[in-house]
C-alpha cells in the first residue's frame, strides 16, 4: 500500500532511499573508541579465527557481487586467500574444504535455497560457517556456526539494494575484525578503515541528491537496447551489479566487464551509439589504474561509445571524454564500491520506470528463490 512505501512511488525507491541507514545501523554497537569488535564472531573464538587459512565466499545475484566486493578487502586486511563461488555451483563439484576453511554465506533472506545446500554442504564437510544475512531467524543463519546480521530492515522490492550495502559494510566488520585478531593490520590501521566506514552513511547521503541527473539521463535512455559496465579492481564487481540491476528492471540487455579485459573481447561490442558506464577509480589512490581506465575510456570513445562516467568528484581527466559524468563524493579505494553502486541502481529503477514497468515485481524473478 502507498502507506508503506512511506511516500515513496514504490519500495525499491523507498529502499534506494534507507541506504545510509542500512549501513549506519550495521556498523552500530560493532565498533567502540575505533576498534571493532563483532560479538557474534565469538562463537569460533579469537585462536580459531585466527587460524583459519582460506575463505570461500557463496551467494547468489547480487549477494554473491557483494562477495566479490569483500573479497578484495578481506584479503588486503586480513593476508587470507579469498574466493568467491555461485552457491549453486560450489555444491556440485568438490571444492577444497578443511577445518581451517571457514565458508561465508551471503543472503539477504535467508531462505535461498541454492545457498542453504551450500552451507549445509560446506558444514558437512568440515568447514566453519559464517552466515551474512538480513532476517533474523531465517533458515541459513539457523544452519550455520556463527550470524552476522545485517540491519538494513525489511527489504520488499525483488532487486536487492540497500541488502547489498549493508552486506559490504558487514564483510568490512568482519574483515577488520579478522585483521584484529591475526594481528594482520594495527590498531591504528584497523582505526583508520573503521572512520573511513563510519563516514559513509553521510557520502551515500550526497550521493542520493544525485538522483535527479540521472533519472533525465534514464528517460533520455528509454529506448536503449544494450547497455555496458565497465569496472576495475572494486569498480569490477560494482559493474557486473550495475548490469545486473539493468536486466532484472528494465529487461534491456546489459553486461558488466572488468576493464582490463577490454580488448580480449568486449571492445567488439563496441559500435557508434553504444551506451557505456565506466566505474572510474580514484586517481588519488591509484594514479596507474585511474590512467589505464582513463584510457579504455578514450579507446572505445574513438569507436562511437556514448561514455556514463561515475567517478570521483572534482576527477577533471574524465571530463573531456565522457558524455555525462556522475560524481561520487571522495573515499578510501575499498569504500568506492558502496557508493559507486547508487546511481547504477536508481538509473535501472527510473529507466524501468520510463518504460512504465512494475519496479518492486519484474516478470519472471522472486524475492527469494526458495527451489534449487
Ligand atoms: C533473487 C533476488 C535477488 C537476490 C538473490 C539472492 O534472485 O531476485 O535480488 O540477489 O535472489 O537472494 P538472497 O536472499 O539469498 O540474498
Amino acid at each position: 500500500s502507498a502507506s508503506e512505501k512511506g511516500g515513496w512511488s514504490s519500495f525499491m525507491a523507498k529502499e534506494v532511499s534507507e541506504q545510509p541507514d542500512a549501513v549506519a545501523n550495521t556498523i552500530r554497537g560493532r565498533i567502540h573508541d575505533g576498534a571493532v569488535a563483532v560479538p557474534e564472531l565469538t562463537a569460533f573464538g579469537d585462536d580459531a579465527l585466527a587460524a583459519i587459512r582460506r575463505i570461500t565466499i557463496i551467494g547468489c545475484g547480487t549477494a554473491a557481487y557483494a562477495g566479490i566486493v569483500a573479497k578484495y578487502a578481506i584479503e588486503k586486511w586480513a593476508g587470507i586467500p579469498v574466493e568467491v563461488e555461485l552457491s549453486h555451483e560450489f555444491r556440485y563439484r568438490d571444492p577444497v574444504i578443511t577445518d581451517d576453511t571457514l565458508v561465508i554465506s551471503i543472503s539477504q533472506s535467508g531462505e535461498t535455497m541454492d545457498t542453504l545446500m551450500a552451507v549445509k554442504f560446506a558444514g558437512e564437510r568440515g568447514a566453519k560457517t559464517l552466515s551474512i544475512c538480513n532476517t533474523q531467524g531465517a533458515t541459513i543463519p539457523r544452519e550455520s556456526d556463527a550470524v552476522i546480521y545485517t540491519h538494513a530492515g525489511p527489504e520488499v522490492a525483488v532487486a536487492s539494494t540497500k541488502a547489498f550495502v549493508a552486506q559490504i559494510t558487514a564483510l568490512y566488520l568482519f574483515g577488520l575484525h579478522l585483521a584484529r585478531v591475526r594481528a594482520s593490520l594495527s590498531a591504528e590501521e584497523i582505526a583508520v578503515e573503521l572512520h573511513e566506514l563510519e563516514g559513509i552513511p553521510e557520502k551515500l547521503a550526497t550521493v542520493l541528491r544525485t538522483g535527479e541527473i540521472i533519472r533525465q539521463l534514464a528517460h533520455w535512455m528509454s529506448d536503449t537496447r544494450a547497455v555496458l559496465f565497465l569496472g576495475r579492481h572494486v569498480g569490477f564487481p560494482v559493474a557486473l551489479e550495475g548490469a545486473l540491476k539493468l536486466k532484472e528492471l528494465a529487461y534491456i540487455h546489459a553486461e558488466g566487464f572488468a576493464a582490463g579485459e577490454l580488448k580480449h573481447g568486449p571492445i567488439a561490442l563496441i559500435e557508434p551509439g553504444q551506451p557505456v558506464f565506466v566505474i572510474v577509480p580514484s586517481p588519488r589512490h591509484s594514479a596507474l589504474l585511474h590512467a589505464k581506465v582513463v584510457s579504455n575510456i578514450q579507446e572505445i570513445r574513438a569507436r562511437g561509445a556514448r561514455i556514463i562516467a561515475i567517478a570521483e568528484q572534482g576527477d577533471a581527466a574524465v571530463l573531456p571524454f565522457a558524455d555525462e559524468v556522475i560524481p561520487i563524493p571522495l573515499a578510501a579505494p575499498l569504500f568506492e564500491p558502496i557508493l559507486a553502486v547508487v546511481p547504477l541502481q536508481i538509473f535501472a529503477m527510473e529507466l524501468a520506470t520510463a518504460k512504465g514497468l512494475d519496479v518492486d515485481q519484474p516478470r519472471n524473478l522472486a524475492k527469494s528463490v526458495t527451489v534449487e
